[in-house]
């Protein structure tokens, strides 16, 4: 059993509704989520970066704001500083999920700092792995997978309404896509390590 720490932000609750599938995915590769929610900026983050240090692996979720993660997810990211000097989360696998109001609304940004925050801890990143739909765009609705089209993470929507309607049920199932493939990984990339220990390899 491995288990995928989930870390969000979510000023209004629409990032939230996401991070609560992506948990869904991994339950349903049979593994365990832990959800981390990063409520404010004063908080205090150690027990959540130790969470993250047990976890297998690790899905940040931030929304959009202003083109890049919200002001409170970079907070919480600097905070991070503890684990990168003293490597605790090195080699883990770590993917991303944002969520915005515009289509584009610049979250390939939000995106690249998650991605680039995996990397600086020296963390394998995770893509989304979900084709983006073959259609026209007349006919890509809200039941669409991968509706805006974004590959390094997920990139959701959400109207300015209440998060139990948006973001639509499309960006919810990719959200549980998600989950569900950084679980299986997750899987992977253990049983892996096991066997190359076995044979007196690195793992
Ligand atoms: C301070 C602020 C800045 C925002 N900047 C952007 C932006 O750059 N691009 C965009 O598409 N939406 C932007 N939005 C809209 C939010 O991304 C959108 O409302 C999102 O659903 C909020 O997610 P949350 O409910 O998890 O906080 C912004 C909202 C706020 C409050």
């Amino acid at each position: 059993m491995t288990t995928v720490a989930i870390p969000y932000h979510s000023g209004y609750g629409h990032t939230e509704v996401l991070a609560q599938k992506v948990a869904e995915g991994v339950r349903d590769a049979g593994q365990t989520p832990v959800l981390l929610k990063i409520e404010n900026a004063a908080q205090d983050f150690a027990p959540l970066i130790e969470e993250i240090t047990k976890a297998d692996a690790v899905i940040f979720g931030a929304p959009t704001y202003m083109g890049d993660v919200s002001g409170v997810f970079k907070v919480f990211a600097d905070a991070t500083a503890s684990a990168w000097f003293t490597g605790a989360w090195k080699d883990k696998l770590a993917a991303g999920f944002t969520n915005s109001h515009s289509f584009a609304g610049d979250k390939l940004h939000a995106l690249n700092s998650l991605a680039i925050l995996a990397a600086q801890h020296g963390m394998n990143w995770v893509s989304l792995g979900v084709p983006a739909p073959a259609v026209t765009a007349a006919e890509r609705g809200p039941d669409s997978l991968n509706r805006v089209g974004a590959f390094l993470g997920l990139a959701a929507q959400s109207d300015n309404a209440s998060p139990e309607i948006t973001p639509p049920a499309g960006d919810r199932e990719t959200a549980r896509l998600l989950g569900e493939r950084v679980a299986k990984a997750a899987v992977r990339w253990a049983v892996g390590a096991s066997a190359a220990a076995d044979l007196g390899k690195a793992a």
